[in-house]
Formats: C-alpha cells, structure tokens, sequence
C-alpha cells in the first residue's frame, strides 16, 4: 500500500515527514518512475496523469488543490474516489482575502486609489454596514466560514446555493428563482462557485443585470466562471461600480489585458487561497484514517455533479 506524491518537492518534503510519524505502515513516494504501479493506493496530483491506468489499485485521487475542476474526471475510473483538499490553510486565507475584498469594495477602495493616483482629495459619501448586503454565490464550506468572519461587521448576508441549505443569521436563497431575489438584494456579490458546466460564463450580462445599481463584485470562484467583457461593460456603464478579481481566464492574464489597468477593477493573480503543506499533509492523513476504517475521506466529491 502506497502513497504516491504527484507535486513539487518542497511540499513533498513537508508530507513526506508527516507521513513518516503519523502513517509509518504507509510507503510514502515522490518518484512515479520508481514506484511500483500496483501498489499505489493513493495519489496526490494537481491535474490527471496522463498514465493513470497503470495504477490498478488506486483507491484515492486527492486534489492538492480546492478544486477539481482541473482534473479530467472522465478520465478517472469509477471506483477511484476523488477527493478534493479541505484543510484549514485554504479556508483561514479565503476568510482573509473576502474580508480584504469586501472592506475594500465598502470603504470604496478603488475609487481612492484611482484618487490617489489623480491627486485628487475627495471624500466619498460612505454607506454603513448595515445598508450594505454582501450576497455570496455557493454556500459549500469555504462560504460557510467566510460569512462567520463577515458576521461582526453588521453587514446583511445572504447567500445562494442550488439547494436549499440553512445558515444561523445568513438569508438562504437557492434555485433559479431564489437566484433572481438575492441578486436583486445584494450590493456585494462574491462569487466562491466551483467550475462545473453549469457554473461556466454564470457571471454574465443578465446576471450583472439583476444586481443594484452600483453594486460590486468580488471574485475568487474560477476565471472562466466570469463574462469578462460582460463586466467591463457594466463597469464602465457604471452599473457595476467595483471588482475585486482574484481569478480570470486564462491565468496568467496576458499584460495587455483591459483588466489590469481598469481604474474600477483590483486584480490579484489567483492568490486569495493557496493549500498550506503542513495543514494539509495532515488533512490527506486523517483522510487516509477515516478510509481505512470504513468511513468516506472528507471533501468526497459527487461525480454527479462534479464538485
Ligand atoms: C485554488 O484555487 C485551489 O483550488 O486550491
């Protein structure tokens, strides 16, 4: 029984020694070319190998990323169970970067560093906590621990999810028609979806359309969940006042792209939430524990729907 480490060698280095004392039973290797196929159980890759199939008796593909969106599921045989990374390295940094976002897009950040960049000393009328309603699209777990951090701020939250989901002091919508209501409620918009077909181009013009005038959107979802033009037009129509864009497609976004330099627009480039190795090693090992007694690892995913 083996553990295959399909990454680069620094975080290797961080699993190799966690699984050398928590998991001793269990052969870690970093060396695809070394290992012998038919005992690799698990494997910890960002993409799928391209000679997955030579790995007969793998139990469980981790993603070392949030994600899974990356990974050629129908690639994957059916018995092999995906599981994508949920560790507390990747969750405490997208607490960090929404609340970065959303307080930047309140306080009107990028207006003043337009201002700024003009010379220009002018204050802006500044709307209260309590007016500004942050609405998140996909209520999964990193949502989830984004709006704890939102709630001593006093701004409304809402969030929105295909299916009907409960939340202490957060309004829940879902499905299409709860879509259109929140929409019509939220002066934020984040955007914390997992790309799936579905999700594909979800940010568009229709969907900007439904927003108040002059709301904002913070986006840490996928770039090609995200109508690019679509938000350039309505930004510049001033429909949508802000963005803090974390994502884009493709990545990295060539230099000339209108994004970098729009004066509405904070770009960052796919930072908001990067899995920390020490956290992580031990989540894939607790993961390991729970699927050797019998149990699901968590952050199974459904191939059904794809995340
Ligand atoms: C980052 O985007 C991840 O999937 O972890």
């Amino acid at each position: 029984m083996t553990f295959l480490f399909n990454s680069d060698a620094k975080r290797g280095a961080v699993f190799s020694q966690a699984f050398a004392s928590a998991l001793p039973d269990i052969p870690f290797r970093m060396d695809a070319a070394t290992v012998d196929p038919d005992a690799v159980r698990y494997l910890l890759t960002w993409t799928t190998p391209a000679d997955l199939a030579r790995y007969r008796n793998l139990d469980i593909l981790f993603s070392i990323g949030a994600g899974v969106d990356q990974l050629d599921l129908a690639a994957i045989p059916r018995h092999v169970k995906v599981v994508r990374m949920v560790e507390d390295g990747i969750v405490r940094m997208m607490q960090e970067y929404v609340l970065l976002a959303a307080l930047a897009l309140h306080r009107n950040l990028p207006a003043y560093l337009d201002r700024q960049r003009q010379g220009l000393w002018s204050p802006l009328p500044q709307m209260q906590a309590q007016d500004r309603r942050i609405g998140i699209l996909g209520l999964g777990m990193l949502a989830e621990a984004v709006l704890e951090r939102l709630k001593p701020f006093g701004f409304p939250l809402a969030g929105w999810s295909r299916s009907p989901r409960a939340m202490e002091g957060v309004i829940c919508h879902h499905g299409a028609a709860g879509l259109a209501t929140m929409l019509a409620q939220t002066d934020i918009l984040v955007c914390l979806l997992p790309l799936t077909a579905e999700t594909r181009g979800f940010l568009d013009a229709a969907l900007f359309a439904k927003l108040p005038h002059g709301a904002a959107l913070i986006h840490v979802g996928r770039g090609p969940q995200l109508d690019q033009a679509a938000l350039l037009a309505a930004l510049d129509s001033g429909h949508i006042a802000a963005a803090m864009i974390d994502v884009t497609d493709p990545e990295p976004l060539p230099a000339d792209h209108p994004l970098w330099r729009h004066p509405k627009i904070i770009l960052t480039p796919h930072i908001a939430s990067v899995t920390q190795p020490e956290s992580a090693a031990r989540a894939v090992i607790d993961n390991i524990r729970l699927h050797l007694s019998g149990r699901d690892p968590i952050g199974l995913i459904d191939r059904s729907r794809g995340y």
